[in-house]
C-alpha cells in the first residue's frame, strides 16, 4: 500500500466536547452541536451524492429516522458536495429509487453541505490515505451534552451496519441509565457489567453469592436487566 504523508488533520476524540460549527443544510442553516443540546445526535459523513453505497445508506438512515427518534437521536449528515447536489440527490431518491422494498423515501433530517470541507477537516472525516477529496464514512455519537462518547470509521467501498448504530444509541443511554458497562455483542435483555468491588469485602460477598449477580471471577460480574427496562429507559427520554 501507498505511504501516505501526514497532515496535521485534528481528530476529536471520545470524551471531547463536539467541535462547534455553524452551517448551510438542506434543512436550513444549523448550529452544531448547540441547538442538539437535550438530544442525543449522531453526525456522519458520506463520501458523495449521487453514488450507489451513499444511497443505500441514505435511504436505511431515512427508512430508520422515527426509531433513532424514538430513542431520543437526531441524525445529520454530511458530505463535501454542494447544497444544489444534496437537494438533486434526495429527489432522486425520493422519485426514482426502489431499494430493498424502501420506496419514495424522503430524507428529512439536515444534510449539510461542506464545499471547503472546512466542517469534514474539524473532524478528521478527510482521511488521505483513503481520499484526499472525499469524506470517509464517519459516524460520531454526540450525548445530549455535546460530549462526544463513540466514533465509528468505515472506508468508502463499505456500507455502514444500522443495527449497529442503533445498538450504539441504546447501549450508551442504558449504560449511562443504570450505571453499567455492556459486554461483547451486548443486546437489550443480554446481562450487563456491573463495576468493578470497590473493596475486597464487597469483592468476597459478591464471590460468596451474596448480591444478584454471577461472577466469572471477582474482577468479572454480570447481572441483569429484562430488555423492558432498558427499552422503557432509552425510550423515555424522548
Ligand atoms: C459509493 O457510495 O458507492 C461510493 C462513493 C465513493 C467511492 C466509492 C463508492
Amino acid at each position: 500500500m501507498e505511504t501516505i504523508q501526514q497532515d496535521n488533520i485534528s481528530m476529536p476524540r471520545i470524551g471531547e466536547l463536539a467541535p462547534a460549527f455553524k452551517a448551510v443544510t438542506t434543512q436550513g442553516e444549523i448550529h452544531f452541536p448547540k441547538q442538539y443540546a437535550g438530544s442525543w445526535v449522531i453526525l456522519f459523513s458520506h463520501p458523495a451524492d449521487f453514488t450507489p453505497v451513499c444511497t443505500s445508506e441514505f435511504m436505511t438512515f431515512a427508512s430508520m429516522e422515527q426509531q433513532f427518534a424514538d430513542a431520543n437521536c437526531k441524525l445529520v449528515g454530511l458530505s463535501v458536495d454542494g447544497l444544489y447536489s444534496h437537494i438533486a440527490w434526495l429527489r432522486t431518491i425520493k422519485e426514482k429509487i426502489e431499494y430493498k422494498g424502501m420506496k419514495n423515501v424522503e430524507v428529512k433530517f439536515p444534510l449539510i453541505e461542506d464545499i471547503t470541507m472546512e466542517v469534514a477537516r474539524k473532524y478528521g472525516m478527510i482521511q488521505p490515505g483513503e481520499s484526499s477529496t472525499k469524506a470517509v464514512r464517519a459516524v460520531f455519537f454526540i450525548d445530549p451534552k455535546g460530549v462526544i462518547r463513540a466514533i465509528i470509521y468505515y472506508p468508502l467501498s463499505l456500507g455502514r451496519n444500522f443495527d449497529e448504530l442503533y445498538r450504539v444509541i441504546v447501549a450508551l443511554q442504558a449504560a449511562d441509565t443504570f450505571s453499567v458497562a455492556m459486554p461483547a455483542d451486548w443486546r437489550p435483555g443480554d446481562d450487563v457489567i456491573v463495576p468493578p468491588a470497590g473493596s475486597c469485602g464487597v469483592a468476597k460477598d459478591r464471590m460468596e453469592g451474596k448480591e444478584e449477580m454471577t461472577c466469572h471471577d471477582w474482577f468479572f460480574c454480570m447481572k441483569k436487566i429484562a430488555k423492558e427496562a432498558i427499552m422503557k429507559a432509552v425510550l423515555k427520554q424522548k
